[in-house]
């Protein structure tokens, strides 16, 4: 399976080139940036130790060169100034997204190219990828709340001294403010995880507090999120690839589960071959529920106040 990085010359799309190269799953992996030179940098560092790694095709090209590929992943993206808004952000995010996408129907896309988006606001792109692209919504997958339940498990995990894979513990919702923990399907090795020693209501809030606030947290310490981000990417795609039918947290255009349809956000979806095969309306708690709204509620508030020229 070819896979093409839109951006990635940059940390998340780089890192998620070598977590793809790590696992060595996919094929080939093509690095495409608007920094020409930083692609092929990247490109070639990443080769360099394809002997030690894997066996796949590694390279920097154009949209012509990628318009073979199974999947596009796009990570570009701009970075909010210090005084602006996340609104303002968005648009400027908008404006460089839609001129990524009309490169792609331009240069011409496989019809059934699945596209993953990971730049940020996630779901509001996700949204617009699939509107803009005229693609089923099912080819279209958004990072979502996958970085924030990668995250939420392990600190979970490290806090209670816990094995971080055998944490299962789901956040849905925005990839943002209005995300929310899912703790009534919540397992240890099996096990009900609120149940788990020192798994107290207290842990619980601080806990998922501190999973909120880990993008702000690892932009202050050190400028921006890349291996778990990385890392999370390279889950979604091996899913894909080996149609391995997990259920992830991706966001995609819902179609009528938890009575959510047309926004793009984060529910349970089987993700296989073909992209999104299906949405699985596990049970929630009633108060789960209703965060899964005002979810989507923010969500589509801020789409209508995004610029789409
Ligand atoms: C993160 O959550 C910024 O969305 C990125 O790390």
């Amino acid at each position: 399976m070819k896979v093409s990085i839109i951006g990635g010359g940059g940390r998340v799309g780089s890192n998620a080139a070598f977590a793809l190269q790590c696992a060595g799953i996919v094929s080939e992996i093509q690095i495409l940036d608007a920094n020409a030179d930083l692609a092929e940098g990247e490109a070639l560092d990443l080769l360099h130790g394809a002997s030690s790694l894997a066996d796949q095709r590694i390279y920097s090209g154009d949209y012509a060169r990628a318009k073979d590929s199974d999947l596009f992943v796009i990570t570009a993206g701009l970075r909010r100034k210090p005084d602006e808004s996340r609104l303002d952000l968005i648009n400027r995010n908008v404006a460089l997204f839609n001129g990524i996408l009309d490169s792609l129907k331009a240069a011409g896309m496989r019809r059934d190219a699945l596209v993953f988006v990971v730049s940020n606001p996630v779901d509001i792109l996700t949204q617009l990828a699939a509107s803009r692209l005229g693609l089923p919504w099912s080819q279209v997958l958004g990072l979502g709340t996958m970085l924030d339940t990668a995250r939420f498990r392990s600190l979970i995990a490290q806090e209670l001294k816990l094995a971080p894979t055998q944490v299962k513990a789901l956040i849905l919702g925005e990839h943002g403010d209005s995300m929310f923990p899912v703790w009534s399907s919540a397992t240890y090795a099996g096990l009900p995880l609120v149940r788990m020693p020192g798994c107290t209501p207290a842990f619980q809030t601080q806990v998922f507090e501190r999973t909120k606030g880990s993008g702000a947290e690892v932009i202050r310490r050190k400028g921006g999120a890349g291996w778990a981000v990385g890392a999370t990417i390279a889950e979604v795609i091996h899913a894909i690839a080996l149609d391995r039918r997990q259920v992830l947290p991706v966001a995609t255009v819902q179609q009528g589960a938890y009575g959510l349809r047309g926004t793009a956000i984060s529910v349970p979806t089987v993700v296989g071959r073909a992209g999104a095969l299906a949405h699985v309306e596990v049970e929630l708690w009633p108060k789960e529920l209703q965060a899964l709204q005002a979810s989507a509620k923010a969500l589509n508030d801020t789409f209508a106040k995004v610029k789409r020229a």
